[in-house]
């Protein structure tokens, strides 16, 4: 990850400078991607939803079975590294370095980034994704593991034939949502997105759109559907941490308007951020 993080990074709770901070080469995150992350966005020093995310990573932890201990402990760390205002705030939990005892002696990490350059809009490609657990549920549905290897392929196939980013999609057809981000969209009116039945990441930022979509007078229909219903859509927007609720203006060869009721769900989302961030 970049170096210009903004302030100390915390590493089990000690403060460390950005450009000396490490971990062992031997710790099984590394080694195998066996840990789990979180990314929350600070707004003028608080973290949107802080207890939501750090549910999320109390969960990914349990069903990996590493023991992250207080999870308050944690939330402090958070709450420190964002106090300079606005940034990205990650949250990194490694399996430690002990094959024999897993999930043992393991590192907490977090730290803050600045906000990335974003495009606001995008332009996804179609990418099926045998991977993904797409309604068949496992062990580690829903956690938000180290393992985003196939998730960043996806990306990188998708940006080398000139897309912004990848729509994963079920070998059943299911459109299921981005390597790191939801998708919503809009059509004649009513709002749809992929249920969490599918095993999509429970996005943070997709059920707070939901609530203002809901606190809108939108119909909210949380489904099951194939890329027709998804291309056939008036509107479509990508949802999530960094992202906010972002325009998705091409997929694949169709194409979409930046519209009105995305706009006001972006709009929605922004008060709601503003109202819980002070
Ligand atoms: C696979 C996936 N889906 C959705 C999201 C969006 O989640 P959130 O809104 O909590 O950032 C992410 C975020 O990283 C993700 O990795």
């Amino acid at each position: 990850m970049s170096s210009d993080v903004q302030g100390k990074v915390l590493i089990n709770g000690k403060a460390v400078d950005a450009a000396s901070a490490s971990i062992s080469v031997f710790d099984i995150g590394f080694q195998r991607g066996y840990g789990c992350f979180e990314t929350m966005r600070s707004y003028s020093g608080s973290p949107f939803r802080v207890d939501q995310h750090l549910d999320r990573l109390a969960a990914s932890a349990a069903n990996l079975r590493i023991n992250i201990g207080s999870i308050d402990r944690v939330k402090g760390w958070c709450l420190k590294v964002a106090e300079p205002g606005d940034g990205i705030v990650r949250v990194f939990v490694t399996g430690g370095t002990d094959m024999k005892h897993l999930g043992t002696n393991n590192s907490i990490i977090v730290f803050m980034e600045p906000l990335p350059q974003m495009p606001d809009v995008f332009s996804l490609d179609l990418i099926e994704a045998p991977w993904h657990s797409d309604g068949r549920s496992s062990e580690l549905s829903g956690a938000k593991t180290l393992s985003y290897g196939p998730n960043l392929a996806a990306t990188i196939t998708a940006r080398s034939k000139g897309f912004d980013d990848a729509v994963l999609v079920g070998t059943g057809g299911a459109v299921l949502e981005g390597p790191t981000f939801s998708l919503g969209w809009v059509k004649d009116g009513q709002i749809f997105t992929p249920s969490l039945d599918s095993n999509i990441l429970a996005s943070v930022t997709r059920a707070a759109v939901v609530e203002v979509a809901v606190r809108l007078g939108f119909d909210v229909v949380e489904g099951s559907f194939v890329t027709k219903e998804l291309l056939d859509a008036d509107e479509v927007f990508a949802l999530s941490t960094s992202r906010q609720v972002a325009s998705v203006v091409r997929i694949a060869s169709t194409t979409f308007e930046r519209g009105p009721i995305t706009a006001s769900l972006r709009h929605g989302f922004l008060e709601l951020v503003k109202a819980e961030t002070g």
